[in-house]
């Protein structure tokens, strides 16, 4: 366990944005969490995060975005005393630096990533070489989307987001444009428990009917590779009670909707964050350019990029 010796040089962490192409809510599960059905999609839109190590025992953030708080409610550094814990070796520490290119509290994982690429980073900085199914399981302690973040490419989630079903390593040409408005956010715990208020009743109660969801879901061809073949429709449960109570959403779908060639349309996680689905990157550019006043005068941000087929990456050490 001397790997932080030999670490004199920075690590460079890059850490991407998902989306969700099918997020179906099914229960509710003792432990309070929903039980969902989802397939996760990283994307091209990353934060990137640079590690030195030390064996002062401090750990540290700085973040270019000084919205976000560097102390320790952030998931970047309970992400890194999880891991210290668990290799229980107090000296280890680390200076991280964080810069943010996803947007916060938007719905595309941004936290949930950076937590995954601060325990693939610190891992190897600190020489702990613990396996994938270890920081499975830290991951998991995190937040319910940071073990998918990991791996990344396209999955199928279930449980409360952490049972993961991968999908074979493939490139898709498909492509999205994103969009969300700078000025607004959504809270997950406040977009589930709208859910529940609203759909409470009509919840599935029993693991069987759990099981064929799943089995829908595994059917609908997610994990085969995209091209060429028709792709599932598009959905989200959270969608109807987020739009319910932030227009800027309805608008930001109904926009979305009208741009020529998409293949289809939804928010992402707890929004409010929504994307088309274009059959490449080109295509996606083009329909932005011809079409970017319109997102313009409608106070939206917005982004092209590629799905990305891995999660986390260390590129450079
Ligand atoms: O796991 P994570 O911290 O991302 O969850 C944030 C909140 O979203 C939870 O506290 C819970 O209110 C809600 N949630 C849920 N069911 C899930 C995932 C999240 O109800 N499967």
């Amino acid at each position: 366990m001397n790997g932080i010796e030999k670490s004199v040089n920075p690590l460079f962490v890059s850490a991407p944005a998902k989306i969700n192409l099918h997020l179906e809510v099914l229960g509710l599960r003792s432990d309070g969490f929903h039980e969902l059905a989802m397939v996760m999609q990283s994307v091209d839109l990353e934060d990137q995060i640079k590690m030195m190590g030390n064996r002062d025992g401090l750990i540290t953030l700085r973040c270019d975005n000084p919205e976000l708080s560097t102390a320790s409610d952030n998931l970047i550094i309970r992400s890194a005393y999880l891991l210290r814990d668990k290799a229980g070796l107090n000296e280890l520490g680390a200076e991280i630096n964080l810069k943010k290119s996803i947007p916060i509290g938007a719905g595309l994982a941004g936290g949930s990533s950076d937590a995954a690429a601060t325990l693939v980073g610190l891992n190897q900085l600190w020489g702990l070489d613990l396996p994938i199914e270890e920081l499975e399981v830290l991951a998991a302690e995190l937040g319910s989307d940071v073990p998918f973040c990991l791996e990344g490419g396209t999955q199928l989630c279930f449980g409360r987001g952490e049972v993961l079903e991968k999908k074979p390593r493939s490139n898709s040409s498909l492509a999205i444009l994103l969009v969300k408005n700078p000025s607004v956010s959504v809270s997950t715990p406040w977009a589930y428990s709208r859910f529940k208020e609203m759909e409470f009743g009509r919840y599935l109660t029993e693991e069987v009917e759990f099981e064929e969801r799943r089995k829908l879901l595994r059917n609908q061809g997610w994990l085969n590779p995209f091209g060429g073949n028709q792709l599932p429709p598009l959905k989200n449960d959270l969608q109807e009670v987020v739009t319910e109570t932030t227009p800027s959403v309805k608008e930001a779908l109904g926009l979305l909707r009208c741009m020529p060639e998409n293949l289809g349309v939804a928010m992402s996680g707890s929004g409010p964050s929504c994307f088309a689905l274009f059959s490449d990157l080109t295509k996606a550019k083009s329909v932005y350019f011809q079409n970017r006043q319109r997102f313009k005068d409608a106070g939206l941000m917005s982004w092209c990029c590629s799905l990305r087929a891995e999660g986390v990456k260390i590129e450079r050490d």
